[in-house]
């Protein structure tokens, strides 16, 4: 892999292995940019910064990153240029890879220490994980999606428009119907994800912390009861929520239920996770989700995704360490960072040292 002008990297050429891969270095030296070099190959974006220029060097226009591999038998080159003022291009053996298409790519799932956002965090982390899951499952559910939000901009708009123009209102029931109708599309495809995802996510928790898994249930804002499982059932359930709501929607100019105020709520031992879980049980949760994300991504793909580890053994004990490196162990290219090898529970195939943006060998 080459970066040129990646963060704090000038110049750099990196040789990976297929199995798993260590990245060390003191704090500030460049192991997260290295992780987020490969994440954006895959992602066509970053995972800590919301604009792609600030992977650019600083006084750089233009960032390039490079990847060389094999994908399903054929050799891939994957190409990422970032301009700054230009966003982010990905290419595929030459080939332009447009957000749509990303099953073009290369494939890796990225664990990071803000990741325990997914079980801490507010509801929005949760309904993202379940979104991206479901377009990768999927990718024409992005549609859906982009429908949803577009109907919830309108209804807003109207709601909006009806405090100072009564016959504003006119227009609301059309803007509830369609987002009724996409909403149900968009808690379809969550609820589909869900299902791809609880088996593994199970399964991976056991693995990880020989416990009792944890449950994952989908939490709607628009029903009190059990959330319906046909399409039509779900629109049904999403209009009459907004019909019943309509006056405090309109006080508040803003809708009040529906798929962008509902919930994954993770359980363990019958208590919810978010506020009674220990931070190294939320650690191996949040690891959990990931893991799973890349089972169901290996079975989509019908190829091991390639797994980044930020900074991930310092927090959990030795146990569920020795676990985890079990489970890397067996499973496809990994590349993983820690402070130092010491603590850590298996050797690298490769080990690099990294220092002020440089990468040296470590025998
Ligand atoms: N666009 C940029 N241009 C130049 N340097 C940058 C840029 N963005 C970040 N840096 C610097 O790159 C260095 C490495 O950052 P990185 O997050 O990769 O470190 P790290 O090794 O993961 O550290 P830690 O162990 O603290 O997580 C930091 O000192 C940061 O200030
Ligand atoms: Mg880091």
């Amino acid at each position: 892999m080459e970066l040129t002008n990646f963060r704090s990297y000038e110049s750099t050429c990196v040789d990976l292995e297929p199995g798993f891969n260590l990245i060390v270095g003191r704090n500030g030296q460049g192991k997260t940019s290295l992780l987020e070099a490969v994440y954006c190959l895959s992602a066509l974006g970053s995972h800590r910064a919301p604009t792609s220029a600030s992977m650019i060097r600083h006084g750089e226009e233009r960032a390039v990153v490079r990847a060389r591999g094999v994908s399903a038998g054929r050799n891939l080159v994957v190409e990422a240029e970032i301009v700054r003022g230009g966003g982010i291009k990905v290419w595929s053996n030459k080939q332009r890879v447009g957000k749509g298409a990303r099953d073009r790519t290369l494939t890796a799932i990225l664990f990071s220490p803000e990741d325990l956002e997914l079980v801490k965090g507010g509801p929005e982390e949760r309904r993202r994980f379940l979104d991206q899951a479901a377009v990768r499952a999927r990718p024409v559910t992005a549609v859906d999606r982009q429908e949803f939000e577009k109907g919830l901009r309108q209804r807003n708009g109207v709601l909006k428009a009806a405090k100072s123009n009564p016959r504003a209102l006119k227009q609301l029931d059309v803007w509830t119907e369609q987002v009724a109708a996409s909403g149900a599309a968009v808690v379809t495809n969550r609820l589909q994800a869900l299902a791809q995802l609880l088996p593994a996510v199970r399964r991976r928790y056991r693995q990880l912390a020989a416990a009792e898994p944890p449950e994952l249930v989908y939490q709607a804002s628009w029903t009190d009861g059990p959330v319906e499982s046909s399409l039509r059932g779900i629109t049904m359930a999403l209009m009459e929520s907004m019909v019943a709501t309509q006056s405090r929607d309109l006080e508040a100019t803003s809708t009040l239920t529906g798929p962008h105020r509902d919930d994954l709520l993770i359980e363990l031992g019958g208590s919810g996770a978010r506020l009674y879980a220990s931070q190294g049980e939320q650690r191996s949760l949040a690891l959990s989700l990931r893991l799973a994300e890349r089972d169901v991504a290996a079975e989509v793909h019908g190829e091991e995704p390639i797994l980044l580890l930020d900074d991930v053994f310092s927090e959990l004990d030795q146990h569920r360490r020795g676990r985890l490196g079990e489970l890397v162990s067996t499973s496809g290219q990994t590349i993983a960072t820690a402070t130092s090898a010491e603590s850590l529970p298996l050797k690298a195939g490769r080990q690099l040292l990294v220092e002020r943006g440089r990468l040296s060998e470590v025998e």
